[in-house]
């Protein structure tokens, strides 16, 4: 399989190669498998940013313990979880489900009243936490195209996101940075891309009930 042979050969890249740039063609299809990832009720309550601007990346290092991917690679892309919990997010989706399925609005509302129902149950720290473990089936949509792509890229969890939210204007658009993947090429200099992988043993990482 090769999926598993191209998740042997990504790593956490910790130098990029700056001079090298991502082609058009290979960033819409990293945006493609963002955009097919799985979702809770298949809400996506997220947006992503591709951020591209060095200006602006100089200014997300400083927030970023001054890790140098965040300049150095191709694009970073910018997983941002909606904060509000508003009802709209699901009137859009069973919207969208209509028109793109030909379902009857009427019989898929009920559906919308079951989704609002039972995220309705959630206190507004338990809504904040589940939508932003959304962005991270994103992230690793992300990850795992990178790979086949042979595209190098580094998650990361390593900034302050009240910074990245004023900087990035989030706040107002009820955004919140939630994680981060800084994505192009690695530098030959990086040297963590020699390092053997550790990972838990199978017996140790599963068990068979
Ligand atoms: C959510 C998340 C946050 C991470 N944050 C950082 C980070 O801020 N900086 C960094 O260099 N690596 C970061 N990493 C990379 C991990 O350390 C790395 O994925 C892990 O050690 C496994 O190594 P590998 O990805 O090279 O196989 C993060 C990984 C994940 C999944």
């Amino acid at each position: 399989m090769r999926l598993i042979e191209n998740l042997k050969w990504r790593y956490a890249t910790k130098k990029f190669n700056p001079s090298k740039n991502i082609n058009e063609a290979d960033l819409e299809t990293l945006k493609e498998a963002i955009q097919l990832s799985v979702s809770s009720y298949g809400l996506q309550l997220y947006k992503v940013l591709v951020i591209k601007d060095h200006k602006l990346r100089k200014e997300l290092k400083d927030a970023s313990w001054n890790q140098a991917q965040i300049t150095d690679s191709s694009h970073l892309f910018v997983f941002c979880n909606y904060t509000e919990r508003c009802e709209k997010h699901i009137d859009n989706y069973i919207q969208a489900t209509a028109k793109i399925q030909g379902s009857p609005l009427d019989k898929l509302s009920a559906y919308g009243d079951f989704i609002k129902g039972s995220l309705s149950q959630k206190t507004d720290s338990e809504w904040i936490s589940w939508s932003e473990k959304q962005t991270y089936l994103a992230l690793s949509n992300l990850l795992m195209a990178c790979a086949e792509l042979k595209i190098d890229a580094c998650p990361m969890e390593g900034f302050e996101s009240d910074k990245y939210n004023e900087i990035l204007g989030l706040k107002r658009k009820g955004l919140n940075a939630a994680v981060i993947a800084p994505v192009g090429f690695r530098s030959e200099e990086d040297h963590t891309q020699f390092r053997k992988k550790v990972r838990k043993p199978m017996d140790i990482l599963f068990e068979l009930v």
